[in-house]
């Protein structure tokens, strides 16, 4: 059984935040968080791009390198970037070079879709997490960053998908902008762990976007994020607030909640 697996069982919230260098890497690792997201949201947050789309392997690689370098303990998941998982053989050699090179443990995801090559990665030993909800590489089929899950149509597609990930052995799913009574439903039909971003506060663990929680999101603030540092007046005193926050359920609260 992994750490995240005890977590969940023992009713523990998981805290995950995302980084993109070493120096916040180290400072993440040393507040105590479990996990350490290299997210391909750096396209968003450190390029300037107006989508993850435009995001690299070589991007992904390098900054899996800077973070993989400030951290100790948490563990070290890494996006795998738009169409570089779009066949099983291509999704080999993508999650080789993000664990190789880029010194990931886990690599991630998007969509349902892509169950069969989860299926494959797990079985050459790739520990996997899905994303499922609003999957930001398909903002542009679905028509905008939006919450997903709203109908019952909707809803009961999220549950089979998660179910599905789950059956190809994805170690965790990470559940982004989906109604918190859904996610709730969905957390508990699981085996394996959930981590919400805008997912409310009943998923096994929550993720936020670094610069979002630390108040410097370029343009508008998402709703479900909160600015960690507005309150406590020092980067470090933000992440333990975040930490603390979480594994004390106070975070989400209904004002980021769907
Ligand atoms: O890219 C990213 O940072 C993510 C999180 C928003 C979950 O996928």
């Amino acid at each position: 059984m992994t750490k995240l697996d005890k977590l969940k069982q023992n009713g523990e919230k998981i805290t995950c935040l995302t980084a993109y260098d070493a120096s916040f890497s180290s400072l993440i690792d040393q507040a105590g968080i479990d996990i350490l997201l290299v997210g391909d949201s750096l396209g968003m947050v450190v390029q300037g791009q107006n989508s993850t789309v435009p995001v690299t392997l070589d991007d992904m690689i390098y900054h899996c390198q800077l973070v993989a370098r400030g951290k100790q303990k948490a563990l070290l998941i890494a996006d795998m970037p738009f169409m570089t998982y779009s066949t099983p053989e291509i999704a080999f050699e993508t999650a080789a070079r993000l664990m190789r090179e880029g010194k990931a443990e886990m690599v991630k995801l998007e969509g349902a879709w892509a169950a069969e090559t989860i299926e494959m990665l797990v079985e050459r030993g790739i520990p996997v997490c899905g994303h499922l909800g609003l999957t930001p590489q398909s903002v542009y089929k679905l028509g905008g960053y939006r919450v997903q899950g709203r109908d019952e149509i909707e809803a009961q597609l999220l549950r089979e998908e998660a179910l599905l990930l789950q059956s190809a052995g994805a170690s965790l799913i990470v559940l982004e902008c989906v109604p918190g009574d859904l996610a709730a439903e969905i957390t508990t039909s699981l085996r394996i762990p959930t981590i919400g971003i805008g997912a409310g506060k009943d998923c096994d663990g929550q993720v936020l976007v670094l610069y979002d929680m630390l108040g410097i999101t370029i343009g508008k603030k998402p709703s479900f994020s909160k600015d960690f540092l507005q309150t406590t007046g020092s980067i470090s005193t933000a992440i333990e607030a975040f930490i603390e926050a979480v594994k004390n359920g106070t975070f989400p609260g209904p004002e980021h909640t769907f």
